[in-house]
C-alpha cells in the first residue's frame, strides 16, 4: 500500500485530482470508478476547475459509480446520481451514455445487480477506482461482515451509516435504509485503487486498515491484498 500523507483536505483533493488527471492523460478512454460523499467533493471541484482551464477531454472516459440509495430516483436531490451530476458530470464533457450509476428504483433488483456487473465487464473493467471510507470501515456500502467475494448486491445500511449520512438529509427518517452497491470483489477487481481519508473521525478506522490485518469486520482492510492501492490521508486522519 502506498500512503500519501498530506496536511489538509485541500492538499488531499489536489493530490487525488492529480492522480486522476494522470490516469486520464495516459489513457483517454479510461474507465473510472467513482464515489460520492464529503471525501471526494474537493477532488471533483478541482477536476471541474482543470476542465474549464485546460479543457482536459472526458469525451471517451467511462464512469461507474459505487453505489446508490434504494428508493431514490436520479432526479432526487439526495440521490448519488444527483450528487454526481451536481459535482462533476454536468460540468465536464463526459457523455451521459458513458456514465453508470446503479439504479435506486427497479422492479427487479437481482437483474439490476447482475446487469451492473455485466456493464463493468463489458467496459473492460475499472482502470482506477476512487474510494472514501466509512467510520465503520465500509467501502462502497459494503458494511462490516460483507463477504470479500461479494459482487454488486443490495444491502441493509447499518445504523451507524444511517446516522453518519443523515448530515446530508433534513431528518434522519429521510435516510434510505437500503442501498445497491458494488461488492468487495467488484472493487478489488479494479486495476488501481485510490482511497481518500480526511478528518479526525476517520483516524480510528484508518489505524485499523494500516495495521495490515485483513478481516471481513473491517471491509477496507481487504485493500491490503490489492497490488496497487494508494491511500491519501490528511494529518487529522493519520493522527492516531
Ligand atoms: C459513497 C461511498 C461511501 C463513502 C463513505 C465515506 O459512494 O461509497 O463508502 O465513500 O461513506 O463518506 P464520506 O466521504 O462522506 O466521509
Amino acid at each position: 500500500m502506498n500512503i500519501i500523507r498530506v496536511a489538509t483536505y485541500k492538499d488531499l483533493s489536489e493530490k487525488a485530482s492529480q492522480i486522476l488527471l494522470k490516469q486520464i492523460k495516459e489513457k483517454s478512454n479510461s474507465v473510472l470508478g467513482l464515489a460520492t460523499g464529503g471525501s471526494v467533493i474537493g477532488t471533483y471541484e478541482l477536476l471541474v476547475e482543470d476542465h474549464k482551464k485546460n479543457k482536459t477531454p472526458y469525451n471517451q472516459i467511462k464512469t461507474v459509480n459505487l453505489d446508490e440509495y434504494i428508493g431514490l430516483k436520479p432526479n432526487n436531490p439526495y440521490s448519488y446520481h444527483y450528487f454526481m451530476n451536481q459535482y462533476l458530470f454536468q460540468h465536464i464533457d463526459l457523455l451521459e451514455q458513458h456514465t453508470h450509476v446503479p439504479k435506486g428504483v427497479s422492479d427487479d433488483f437481482q437483474n439490476e445487480c447482475h446487469q451492473y456487473e455485466q456493464t463493468i465487464e463489458q467496459l473492460g473493467g475499472i482502470d482506477l477506482q476512487l474510494l472514501g471510507v466509512g467510520v465503520n470501515g465500509h467501502i462502497g456500502f459494503n458494511e462490516p461482515g460483507t463477504s470479500f467475494q461479494s459482487k454488486t448486491h443490495i444491502v441493509d445500511l447499518s445504523p451507524s451509516t444511517i446516522e453518519v449520512n443523515s448530515r446530508f438529509f433534513n431528518t434522519i427518517e429521510e435516510v434510505p435504509t437500503k442501498a445497491i452497491t458494488m461488492g468487495i470483489q467488484t472493487i478489488m477487481n479494479s486495476k488501481k485503487i485510490v482511497l481518500l481519508a480526511s478528518g479526525k473521525t476517520k483516524a480510528p478506522i484508518l489505524k485499523e486498515i494500516l495495521k495490515g490485518e485483513v478481516t471481513e469486520n473491517v471491509p477496507a482492510s481487504v485493500l491490503n491484498q490489492h497490488p496497487d492501492v494508494t491511500i491519501i490521508a490528511d494529518e487529522e486522519a493519520l493522527a492516531n
